[in-house]
C-alpha cells in the first residue's frame, strides 16, 4: 500500500465504492479451487417433515376474517428486513407484529418474507374465503451452494439452519413460494378493476423495498401517473393496518395461553431481581444489575424483552420512562421495576412491582404504595363485560384524586379536580389507567377510537390496569416527605364472561405481601447456605 498515491497492487483504492470496503479487513478467498471445495462434500441437510403448529388453526381464522374485509383485492403483508445496529451488525430480527399475528410465526422468522392474499372467485379461497395466501420467503440453501458457505446473513454455515419451503407450509398450513418469486406476485396485474386490474393494499413502513414495488406497481399501471392521489392510496393502505390492529382486539385461545407462558416467566424474572436486590444494593449502577437479572430470564425462558425495562431507583422511579438505570439502588429507595418477557410466540407480558429496596416499605411509602393499590383495585372492580375501556381509568384516578385531596395536595376540590376543566391531579398520575396487550406492548394501536377508549370490554380482551403515583424530588407543590418517590403497580388481566381475571395475580400486591415474599426469597437463600 502506497498511502500517498492510494494505490494497492496497482490498483486505485480511493475509487473503491464504501459498500465494498466492508471486505478490505480480511482476506476472502475467490478461487475456483476454494469455491469447489467449500460447496462439497457436507452431509445433506436433514429432511424432516415437522407436525402442523398448534397455532395453525388460528391463524387460518384470523387470516379468513382479513379476507372478509377485502375482498377482491391484494393484501401485502411484509415480515420487514433485518434492521442494521451498527456498522454491519443487525439487531436480533423480529417480523412485524400483523405477519407474526396472520402467519403464527414467532421468534425471528423470518427476515424479507411476505405474505401475500390473492383475491380470488368469493368462497373459493382459503377455509372458504376470498383469498388464498402465501407465504414468500429466502428458504434454506443447500449445502451445496455458495449461499452455504459465503452469505454471512442468511447462510447456514454462518448463522445456522433456517428454514425449508417445505417446512413452513407443513407447520403453518401456509402454501410457501421462494423469495425470488415475490416481485412477480406483488406487482401482476396491478392496475383499476374496471380494466381487470387487482388492486392492492399494503402494510406500509414494515419493508422500504416492498414499499417501494408497490408505489411503482401503482405508478407504472395508473391512467394519470403524474397525478397519482397518494392521500387516498395511504388511505387504503392504512384500512388494512387498521383492520389488523382491530383483529387482535380480543385474543383466541392460544394467543392467552401465550400471554400465561409470558406472564410465568415474567414473574420468574421478578424473583431473580429480589435475588439481585443484595448485590444491585453494593453496586454503582445498581439499577442495571436489576435490568441485567430480569434479562436473564427473558433470554432463557422466552425470546426477548417485550420492550426496556424500566428499573428505577428513588427519584429515577418518577422518571415515566426511565429505561437508561444508570442509577444507584439506595437502602430506603423504592426500586420500580417495569418489565415484560416476550415469549418465543412474541407475545409479551407487561407487569410492575415497586419494591421497598431493602425489604421494608417506610409509613410514607406504605401510604403511597397503599394508594396506588386502590386505585388498581377500583380500576379491577370496575373492569366488567359491556363496561367502557374508558371506565376502568375513571374509577383508578378517581380513588387517586381522593387520596391526594385527603392528604391536601390537590389544589382544588375532588369534583373540580375530576372534571374535565381541572385534571390537577394528574401531575402526579400523567399516564393512562390501561392498555391492549399482546404481540405489541401497547397491542392494537391503530384501532379506532371508538373501539379502542370508547369501545366496551369483551370477552377475550387482555389488557394492563397500571396506576401510579409520582412524587419528583423537584416539585414544590408537594411537602418534602413524598419528594423522590415514584410508585406503580401494573398487572396484565384478561376479560372473562365471569370478569376480569389478573394473569400476574402470582405476584404480590399488598405491602405486605410484597415484605413478606422478599424475606421468603431471602430466608430461601440463607438456609441454603
Ligand atoms: N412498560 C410500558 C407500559 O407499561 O406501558
Ligand atoms: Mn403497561
Ligand atoms: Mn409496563
Amino acid at each position: 500500500m502506497n498511502s500517498a498515491d492510494n494505490t494497492h497492487n496497482g490498483e486505485n483504492t480511493a475509487s473503491q465504492p464504501l459498500e465494498e470496503r466492508v471486505n478490505n479487513r480480511s482476506q476472502r478467498p475467490s478461487s475456483a479451487a476454494f469455491k469447489a471445495f467449500m460447496a462439497s462434500n457436507w452431509a445433506p441437510a436433514p429432511q424432516v417433515t415437522p407436525e402442523r403448529d398448534a397455532v395453525a388453526g388460528h391463524a387460518a381464522k384470523r387470516r379468513r376474517a382479513i379476507s372478509d374485509q377485502f375482498k377482491g383485492e391484494r393484501l401485502v403483508l411484509p415480515a420487514g428486513p433485518l434492521k442494521v445496529r451498527s456498522n454491519d451488525c443487525d439487531y436480533r430480527f423480529r417480523p412485524h407484529s400483523g405477519f407474526a399475528h396472520l402467519t403464527g410465526l414467532g421468534l425471528d422468522h423470518e427476515p424479507d418474507a411476505v405474505l401475500i392474499f390473492e383475491p380470488v372467485e368469493e368462497g373459493k379461497g382459503d377455509d372458504g374465503g376470498s383469498h388464498r395466501a402465501t407465504l414468500y420467503f429466502r428458504p434454506l440453501a443447500g449445502r451445496d451452494t455458495e449461499q452455504f458457505y459465503a452469505d454471512a446473513r442468511s447462510g447456514e454455515f454462518w448463522i445456522g439452519a433456517r428454514p425449508t419451503l417445505a417446512e413452513f407450509e407443513a407447520r403453518l398450513g401456509i402454501p410457501t413460494a421462494h423469495i425470488d418469486e415475490l416481485e412477480v406476485a406483488v406487482t401482476k396485474n396491478v392496475g383499476a378493476p374496471e380494466i381487470g386490474g387487482v388492486s392492492i393494499r399494503l402494510v406500509r413502513k414494515v419493508d422500504e423495498n416492498i414499499d417501494a414495488l408497490v408505489d411503482t406497481a401503482r405508478y407504472n399501471t395508473a391512467k394519470d401517473p403524474d397525478n397519482l392521489d397518494l392521500g387516498v392510496l395511504d388511505a387504503l393502505d392504512e384500512k388494512l393496518s387498521e383492520a389488523l390492529s382491530e383483529l387482535r382486539l380480543t385474543k383466541d385461545e392460544w394467543e392467552i395461553e401465550q400471554m400465561q407462558i409470558a406472564v410465568a416467566a415474567t414473574v420468574e424474572g421478578f424473583t431473580e431481581v429480589v435475588k439481585a436486590l443484595p448485590r444491585a444494593l453494593t453496586h454503582f449502577r445498581g439499577e442495571r444489575v436489576v435490568e441485567g437479572a430480569f434479562f436473564a430470564r427473558a433470554r432463557e425462558e422466552g425470546n426477548e424483552l417485550g420492550y426496556d425495562t424500566i428499573a428505577a431507583a428513588g427519584n429515577n422511579a418518577t422518571v415515566l420512562h426511565w429505561t437508561r438505570n444508570t442509577g444507584k439502588v439506595n437502602a430506603g429507595d423504592l426500586l420500580l421495576l417495569d418489565a415484560g418477557v416476550e415469549a418465543d410466540s412474541l407475545y409479551t407480558a407487561d407487569i410492575t412491582r415497586t419494591l421497598p429496596a431493602n425489604g421494608k416499605f417506610s409509613d410514607v411509602q406504605r401510604k403511597i404504595y397503599e394508594a396506588v393499590l386502590d386505585a388498581a383495585d377500583a380500576g379491577f372492580a370496575a373492569a366488567q363485560i359491556g363496561v367502557k375501556f374508558r371506565d376502568i381509568h375513571t374509577a383508578a384516578t378517581t380513588v387517586l384524586a381522593e387520596r391526594l385531596a385527603e392528604w391536601g395536595l390537590l389544589p382544588v376540590p375532588v369534583e373540580e379536580a375530576l372534571g374535565e376543566d381541572g385534571q390537577q391531579h394528574r401531575r402526579w398520575m400523567p399516564h393512562g389507567t390501561s392498555h391492549h396487550l399482546g404481540l405489541d406492548v401497547h397491542d392494537c394501536a391503530q384501532a379506532k377510537r371508538e373501539l379502542y377508549l370508547d369501545g366496551v370490554l369483551r370477552e377475550g380482551m387482555v389488557f394492563t390496569i397500571e396506576p401510579g403515583l409520582y412524587f419528583k424530588q423537584e416539585d414544590l407543590a408537594i411537602p418534602e416527605e413524598y419528594r423522590g418517590i415514584g410508585v406503580r403497580i401494573e398487572d396484565d388481566i384478561l376479560m372473562t364472561s365471569e370478569g376480569p381475571v389478573n394473569l400476574s395475580a402470582a405476584l404480590p400486591r399488598t405491602a405486605d405481601d410484597v415484605e413478606a415474599w422478599m424475606a421468603g426469597i431471602y430466608q430461601e437463600i440463607d438456609a441454603k447456605d
